[in-house]
């Protein structure tokens, strides 16, 4: 049991070591006064992390004796070296070294000059230059090699943010079967902003990306463009929240970040910490504090908070001298033209403001450029009246819930931009948009007047809420998550066709004498094209299927969707039974077609003008007419849009079959089909097994109509499921050809 901020945590952290992968190290070596001194990088990643592992180290029960091994760059080659050496039993640091030039380009270049401001919604902002993504390549290939170099067996890896988008990927690669989850700090764009990326360095990130078991994301809204983007970048199937990759599955979800509430709240409650507070209020004697720190960046909003902090100026007065705004910036990167243009112009305006309104006694604004120690920045929060978190976009900001966490008297309220991600939890916030100055001036107005009763009902709710869902819940959460991802995992690769189970299916095969083979067409012997007329049979397939025949002990059945000529032209020469249009038709070898189904073809007449109609409202689909059925395709239409118009679909035949009975609907792969009578592929393997005693069947099929394939086998067959989805099949294999091989294997038996 894990206790904490006195709740008590049942999860346990399943994984001896949490392998951390960031981009930086969480500390840097500062010289002052001659001295080498340790202190955090800032940022919401290393807060949170920290957190966890000053949790772990402080765990009085050591039920979690988890070492935490952190790998990322060093500021310089003498942190370097001295970080090699910083380790205990908690805790130890792998600086990965990246030459200068590769840095510049990797994380100056791709992560901040491209990802950066297009994942942020800054797409003026991006460049796109070849040579950042390779070096993006190149530098995330470093992470890997230090990575496979430390990771143990019983170890989770869990890569963090933006400039680490390839390494779930590449460390899947060199080491199949570890555990990896994934977590992005920052917003995922919608995907009319990812799909401005070039098209292969798009479907790089997305396979990155899905080598992780677990991906985390802030908010639902992240999580959901993610997964559009993959679907349009792969057009793997996603059901809800989980991938179905071609040989995994891989679940997306969202786990909003939290904070380790209870030390912010106790921290109030330090004597230095009281100190420092009572010495900001004798510095400000009546007046009211208005407060806000980020890191520097055009993200943040920081010129449009000054503008609207200026508009508030103008309309209120009264409020002259009353007021002071403490801006605090902390330095981030500089060096990069952006940010120092940025903060030019943030000393500008901040000079202007401060020149047309202060008087001798009363300066409206206290700009300082500076990182804060933990007292400074606590007492700071504890003695402001309003908090003022106003980011133009914002993956999360921690800012706004240690704020929430510091009002220990009740006293602050927090004006907080709709476009954090923290706004979607911290809904009790005054919630504004930051380009709307007038209504940042109003927030301001009403905050500062805002009475006690409303303050503390406000405060008090959103404080329950972050104190429950903390940091230590937010990783513990995710940990777990990923522990159960790997659980089921393992569950589904049971029923991959592994070594065991395929000599097994071999010496079945060898010791049986009288064998058919139930085979389903697309998607099982031939890939899935654009357009059905395009997915014909190759000749490989076509040799492995007549070195079957060859054995007289064996019969094929094609077992299809798909229409009687089409099928004719792939197997015309070869002693196979056709089954067409899912068993409307069927052909035994060397005879003509018989059918059994009696269906007419009247009933299309109230059917294909409804089709027609969804072809017109959803670009890209078409319909397929057979004998006995009509089908509606939309393999080729927007992935999320064609969903959409497949729900009107089903509503709008359901109502033209609703008195009759004969009719049905079929679901396949990307197609929609209807049909008068009830027949099915089921039916016509029970039809064709029934004239024989087959002491071997192999069923095999990769979509929806295939399911009364595998339910209407007898128990002994072996049924194969290709691709990754829940199956009525006893195996699954993750795509055609591996079907293929194993047919290979089995004519060679
Ligand atoms: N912070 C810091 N140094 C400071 C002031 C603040 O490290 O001088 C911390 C702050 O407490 C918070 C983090 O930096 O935990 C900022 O996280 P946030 O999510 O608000 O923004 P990010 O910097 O990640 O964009
Ligand atoms: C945000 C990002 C982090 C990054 C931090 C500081 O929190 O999500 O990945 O480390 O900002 O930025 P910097 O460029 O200084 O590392």
């Amino acid at each position: 049991m894990y206790v904490n901020n006195g709740l008590i945590m049942e999860k346990r952290i399943h994984f001896e070591r949490l392998v951390i992968a960031a981009y930086r190290l969480p500390f840097k070596i500062v010289k002052t006064k001659g001295k080498n001194k340790v202190v955090q990088n800032s940022g919401g990643l290393v807060s949170a992390v920290l957190s966890l592992s000053e949790s772990l180290k402080n765990d009085e029960n050591q039920l979690h004796n988890n070492k935490i091994v952190w790998t990322g760059i060093a500021d310089n080659q003498s942190s370097s070296v001295f970080f090699k050496k910083f380790r205990n039993d908690h805790f130890e640091l792998f600086p990965v070294d990246l030459p200068p030039k590769l840095n510049e380009l990797f994380y100056g270049g791709f992560c901040n000059d491209l990802i950066w401001p297009l994942f942020h919604y800054f797409t003026t902002y991006a460049v796109f230059d070849d040579v950042y993504f390779e070096a993006y390549k190149e530098a995330n290939q470093k992470f890997c090699d230090e990575i496979v170099k430390i990771t143990r067996p019983g170890d989770f890896i869990w890569v963090h943010d933006y400039q680490l988008l390839l390494l779930p990927g590449m460390i899947r690669e060199k080491m199949p079967g570890v555990s990896i989850g994934f977590f992005l700090h920052i917003p995922f764009p919608s995907y009319e902003l990812f799909r401005l990326l070039p098209r292969g360095w798009r479907e790089c990130i997305i396979k990155g990306m899905l080598g992780a078991d677990l991906l985390g994301f802030h908010t639902n809204d992240y999580t959901q463009h993610f997964l559009k983007s993959v679907r349009r970048t792969t057009g793997f199937e996603c059901q809800q929240n989980v991938i179905l990759t071609r040989n995994q599955i891989v679940k997306a979800d969202a786990f909003p970040i939290g904070i380790d509430y209870s030390k912010f709240h106790d921290a109030c409650l330090c004597m230095p910490v009281i100190c420092e507070k009572k010495k900001i209020h004798k510095n400000l004697p009546g007046q009211k504090l208005i407060f806000s720190v980020d890191r520097l960046d055009y993200t943040k909003g920081l010129l449009l908070r000054l503008k609207g902090y200026e508009t508030f100026l103008e309309k209120y007065p009264e409020w002259h001298s009353k007021v002071v705004f403490n801006m605090v910036v902390v330095p981030s990167r500089d060096h990069i033209e952006k940010y120092r243009t940025l903060k030019k112009e943030i000393e500008s305006t901040v000079g202007r403001i401060n020149g047309k309104y202060s008087s001798l006694s009363w300066r409206p604004v206290i700009y300082q450029y500076k990182s804060l120690s933990f007292d400074e920045l606590i007492s700071l929060y504890g003695a402001s009246d309003v908090g003022l978190i106003t980011p133009l976009r914002d993956g999360m900001n921690l800012v706004a819930k240690e704020y929430i966490a510091c009002q220990n008297d009740n006293k602050g309220v927090l004006i907080l931009s709709e476009m954090a991600g923290a706004a979607s939890e911290l809904s009790e916030a005054i919630l504004i948009n930051p380009v709307d100055n007038n209504e940042m001036s109003e927030a301001i107005f009403n905050a500062l007047e805002m009475n006690q009763p409303e303050k503390t009902t406000r405060l008090g709710r959103m404080q329950k809420r972050i104190s429950e869902y903390n940091v230590f819940t937010w990783a513990f959460d995710f940990m777990d998550q990923a522990w159960e991802v790997k659980r089921i995992q393992k569950q589904m690769s049971v029923r991959f066709i592994n070594k065991t189970i395929l000599s097994g299916i071999i010496s079945a095969y060898k010791n049986a004498c009288n064998r058919i083979f139930l085979l389903d067409y697309d998607g099982t012997l031939v890939s899935f094209e654009k357009y059905p007329e395009m997915a014909t049979i190759d000749v490989n397939t076509l040799n492995i299927l007549r070195k079957l025949l060859d054995n007289t002990k064996n019969q094929i059945a094609i077992i299809s969707g798909r229409d009687r000529g089409f099928l004719e032209q792939q197997f015309d020469d070869m002693p196979v039974t056709l089954v067409a249009e899912h068993g409307y038709f069927i052909r035994k070898p060397g005879k003509s077609w018989e059918s059994t189904v009696h269906s007419g073809e009247k009933w299309k007449d109230a059917v294909m003008p409804i089709l027609k109609e969804y072809v017109n409202r959803c670009n890209g689909t078409f319909i397929e007419e057979k004998t006995g059925s009509l089908a509606w395709h939309y393999r080729n239409a927007d992935v999320d849009f064609a969903q959409l118009r497949l729900h009107e679909l089903r509503d709008d035949l359901a109502e033209v079959i609703r008195h009759k009975t004969n009719f049905e609907i079929l679901e396949g792969n990307k197609v929609l089909e209807i049909k008068s009578g009830k027949y099915d592929k089921g039916q016509a393997a029970l039809n064709l097994l029934s004239n024989g005693h087959f002491d071997f069947i192999l069923a095999a099929g990769d979509d929806k109509t295939d399911e009364f394939l595998f339910k209407a086998v007898p128990e002994s067959a072996y049924t194969i499921r290709v691709g990754m989805s829940p199956s009525l099949a006893k195996y699954n294999v993750s795509a055609y050809p591996v079907l293929l091989k194993l047919l290979k294997n089995l004519s060679a038996g």
